[in-house]
């Protein structure tokens, strides 16, 4: 099935501070090499069919190529981000501007919540992470405005600071996959009762982002680093479609983080 993301060129790409254990900023960063791994990951996404839409990036916020931050968005009506770290806060109004101007209904966000980074919706519930970024109180909002069930997941390694990190919305028979030690004993057991044939991934998957993936329910882009995921993908007769964003994930992103879903 066809789908519509929004995406943001990594043109003022760079790693500058530190907001999650993967960055660096004594490390060199390739922007070029950055923004061809982009181009790939946006070239893939047309390639299956699917429409890529693109905001301007702007100077001075290096991480607004991390797109799924910056906003959620179901039937049309979308739930402006609110970052946690003032280093991405001028993000979320741009973002707000960007669907306001696409003739969408926007709403300001009242607490912390970084869009798709920590809402991602799955069949007819929107699982929504905490414990780094996201405030409960976001989940309340997000459940009152699109009136889907809201299952809260708390997260407890830094690592997986974003649900996106540490659970792929796949759709299909397994639902979604996970890795189990990235959530509390409480939220293991709610997506244990959820989605009993979930993929389970392993530690080695996840610290390469491989769970930071792009499914549209048969097809899913995912980094090419994660192979034992790619095969439990094919064994369950998902498409795995491996993509290297090697240069991102400096700044602890992937090709998930890179791409908003836009629903209409
Ligand atoms: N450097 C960014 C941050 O820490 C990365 C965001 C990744 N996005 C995501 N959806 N997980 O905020």
């Amino acid at each position: 099935m066809s789908r519509r993301y929004l995406m943001c060129r990594p043109t003022h790409f760079a790693v500058d501070y530190a907001i999650n254990p993967w960055m660096d900023p004594t490390a060199p960063v390739d922007v070029d090499l950055a923004i061809r791994q982009w181009t790939d990951l946006a070239d893939t996404y047309r390639r299956l069919g699917h429409t890529v839409d693109e905001i301007d990036p702007l100077p001075g916020l290096p991480d607004m190529v991390f797109a799924a931050n910056g906003a959620t968005v179901i039937d049309g009506v979308v739930l402006g981000a609110q970052f946690r770290y003032p280093e991405r806060a001028a993000e979320g109004p741009a973002y707000l501007a960007w669907f306001a101007r696409h003739g969408f209904e926007t709403h300001e966000a009242k607490f912390v919540n970084e869009g798709e980074g920590d809402l991602l919706l799955a069949g007819d519930h929107v699982l929504a992470g905490t414990g780094f970024r996201t405030e409960p109180g976001a989940h309340g909002q997000a459940q009152e405005l699109f009136g889907r069930p809201v299952i809260s997941l708390n997260l407890v390694d830094p690592r997986f600071y974003h649900l996106d990190t540490a659970l792929c919305v796949l759709g299909g028979p397994a639902g979604v996959a996970y890795l189990p030690e990235a959530f509390s004993q409480g939220s293991r057991e709610v997506l244990r009762r959820l989605f009993p044939d979930a993929i389970r991934a392993t530690g080695a998957d996840a610290e390469v982002l491989g769970l930071n993936a792009v499914s549209d329910g048969e097809r899913v882009v995912l980094p090419v680093q994660a192979v034992g995921l790619i095969d439990e993908l094919t064994r369950r007769e998902y498409r795995p479609i491996g993509v290297d964003m090697s240069e991102l994930l400096k700044a602890g992103g992937g090709p998930k983080c890179c791409t908003l879903e836009v629903r209409g």
